[in-house]
């Protein structure tokens, strides 16, 4: 029998064309899914980035902004440093620990520390293993062992490379050769399209899980379009907004897996999680987005 989300799950796919995302989300629609190559695991294809709320510590601004995501069956949070467990804390509390993915950051430089925090990031959420262990290219790529025995010891399910910037990429690339990682999270968006040139094809091609960050370029990319009126042609892919545009974007490339938002606004996030429903741009539709954005640049 199918469980209510996966039957959630298909009734979305069956409206995509026909009801727009602002109806779909008012109806309490869940996400639709990407599969993570190396385990076959569905993750939704709108997630979080490390929300102001989080890093203030704040628990009622952090699951004011949560909430909207859960509601709407979205999973992955990307979170670093303190905030972790800040977000850990308030899942368990609201009985939601099987429902988010934590992406979080360890130094593949220092085993001893990483293994410290992992065991704290376990406890306060309650998991058994950790979601997703990730490092920056700098001290990944000498230690990628160390991190193939953070998975292999149980510690976490997946682990992955992280960055925002095309001067990782080369470095990114050498270790996806190794057949390492599970997760590979990059920027990419109509500002930021280098990452289509060579690493998000390559992920593709060694079965890696893609995260994008930086869709909005930290908020600039709010103010190339300020003042801008979205094009009509918009609605032919079912967006409704500027951020949508820039989500839609995104999603529309094969390779991605998932894209990151950050905001602390309750009503951004229901704004950028519209983008998850719907029609997404063709190839056409997508060169059009492209050549509109430049022009404003
Ligand atoms: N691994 C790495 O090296 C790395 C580097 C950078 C980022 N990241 C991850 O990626 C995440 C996202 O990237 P980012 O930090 O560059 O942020 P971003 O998502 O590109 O932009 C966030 C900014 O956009 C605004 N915003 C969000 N939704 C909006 C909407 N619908 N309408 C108007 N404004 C909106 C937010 O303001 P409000 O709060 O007011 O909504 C905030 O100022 C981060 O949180 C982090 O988790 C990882």
């Amino acid at each position: 029998m199918l469980s209510r989300r996966k039957f959630l799950n298909a009734a979305t796919a069956a409206s995509l064309v026909a009801v727009s995302p602002a109806t779909l989300l008012a109806e309490q629609r869940l996400l639709p899914t990407r599969p993570i190559p190396a385990s076959g695991e569905a993750l939704p294809i709108i997630g979080m980035g490390t929300s102001a709320a989080f890093r203030s510590g704040d628990r009622e601004a952090s699951w004011n902004v949560m909430s909207p995501f859960q509601d709407h069956g979205s999973r992955y949070i990307d979170v670093s440093g303190a905030a972790r467990f800040v977000v850990a804390d308030i899942a368990r509390e609201k009985g939601r620990t099987r429902d988010v993915f934590l992406g979080s950051y360890f130094s593949a430089a220092d085993d001893v520390r990483s293994r410290a925090d992992a065991a704290r990031l376990l406890e306060t959420s309650g998991k058994k293993s950790l979601d997703l262990m990730h490092a920056y290219p700098e001290n990944a790529v000498p230690n990628w062992e160390v991190m193939t025995r953070w998975k292999a010891d149980g510690l976490t399910r997946h682990i992955g490379v992280a960055r925002h910037s095309s001067q990782h990429y080369d470095a990114m690339m050498g270790l996806m050769k190794t057949g390492t990682v599970d997760f590979l999270q990059v920027n990419y968006s109509l500002l930021e399209t280098q990452a289509a040139d060579r690493i998000l094809p390559m992920a593709m091609d060694k079965g890696v899980a893609v995260t994008i960050n930086r869709p909005f370029i930290n908020g600039d990319y709010f103010k190339t379009v300020r003042g801008r009126e979205l094009p009509a042609w918009a609605a032919d892919f079912d967006c409704e907004s500027w951020a949508q545009f820039s989500l839609k974007y995104i999603l529309a490339h094969p390779a991605v897996t998932c894209v990151l938002t950050e905001t602390a606004n309750p009503k951004h996030a229901l704004d950028n999680l519209g983008a998850g429903f719907g029609r997404m741009p063709d190839e056409r539709e997508r060169e059009r987005m492209l050549s509109l954005i430049k022009s404003f640049a």
